[in-house]
């Protein structure tokens, strides 16, 4: 039984076949309306969530198949001391696959030794989220049509944003690639993922401001604060509005540095760039239900013809 605890549970071969998947069912969706008839997801957010719950269930049910689970951890047994073993064991007898999102690093591992049915990673405290990364990598191939040969920068909360690791871990699989990560010192990106790096010969950038290097970039991947892994609120609030993104930065990047959020966004990118082109954080969304269509047919191992 397969998995998806983290991107790099998939060859980049086997990344290129989901984004295939992908986009023929963003093309043909009717073709696969029907291949999960029957067919069961389970969502297990023990944290917040809008985009992925709902993007999860969207696509069990455009694949003809249904959605059973619970949005916060008060809301299920959790709150009486359940243990994550016990509930991923229960809930195989009613799912066919599971997508578990909660706040300690290595839950979803913890959950795929005790399950039944293929467990997805929606989010395991600060330290991965792989859907959100099948689609980030999707909407760079969409967009500059393709996954190699550019100089992406990723900004703000380099240390707890999960986003940012699971993309970064990815992105380290594919050619000729410069990171410049930008962030304030207190949240800057991980050594053990520019020991990664490192290790494979990629080079990388550290700085703090966004005005001096965003000439370069073919890529910006913007990021929330992560309020919630805080220790403290005065150091959040100190650095909460230390980047934003607007309309006379976004005058010195190139015509086509596309800018990525994971989101959700709070301040770090203004309302006015939206409607700029450039602008791709909610065609990301709209991937993200077809990525996930395809990541479900891969891990039930559903072919459609
Ligand atoms: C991200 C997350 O949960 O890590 N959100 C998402 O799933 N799109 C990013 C964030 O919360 O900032």
């Amino acid at each position: 039984m397969r998995h998806c605890l983290t991107p790099l549970d998939f060859t980049t071969q086997e990344l290129d076949q989901l984004f295939d998947l992908a986009a023929d069912i963003e093309k043909n969706p009717g073709k696969y309306a029907h291949a999960c008839d029957g067919k069961k997801i389970a969502t297990l957010f023990y944290e917040p969530s809008t985009r992925t719950r709902l993007s999860f269930e969207a696509a069990m049910m455009n694949l003809g198949g249904k959605a059973l689970g619970f949005a916060g951890a008060d809301q299920s047994s959790a709150a009486k001391g359940e243990s994550v073993a016990d509930t991923i064991r229960v809930v195989s007898c009613f799912a066919d696959i599971a997508a578990i999102r909660h706040n300690k690093e290595g839950a979803a591992y913890v959950a795929s030794r005790f399950s039944d049915i293929p467990v997805i990673n929606a989010g395991d405290g600060g330290h991965e989220h792989p859907t959100q990364t099948l689609l980030d990598m999707m909407t760079i191939r969409q967009l500059k049509g393709r996954l190699n040969h550019f100089t992406i920068g990723i900004c703000g909360d380099l240390k707890f944003g999960r986003t940012v690791h699971s993309l970064v871990k990815t992105l380290a699989r594919y050619e000729d690639i410069h990171f410049v990560f930008i962030s304030p010192p207190e949240l800057r990106v991980p050594d053990y993922i520019t020991d990664i790096l490192e290790e494979k010969g990629y080079t990388y950038e550290e700085c703090i401001k966004l005005e001096d290097v965003i000439t370069k970039l073919d890529l910006l991947y913007m990021t929330r604060v992560q309020r919630e892994r805080f220790f403290n609120e005065e150091d959040y609030i100190r650095l909460k509005d230390f980047y934003v993104l607007n309309k006379k930065l976004m005058r010195r990047a190139k015509n086509d540095m596309y800018v990525l959020h994971p989101l959700p966004r709070v301040n770090e990118i203004s309302v006015e760039i939206d409607k700029d082109p450039r602008a791709a954080y909610f065609k990301q969304v709209q991937y993200g239900v077809y990525v996930r269509m395809a990541l479900i047919l891969t891990l039930l191992d559903i072919h459609v013809d």
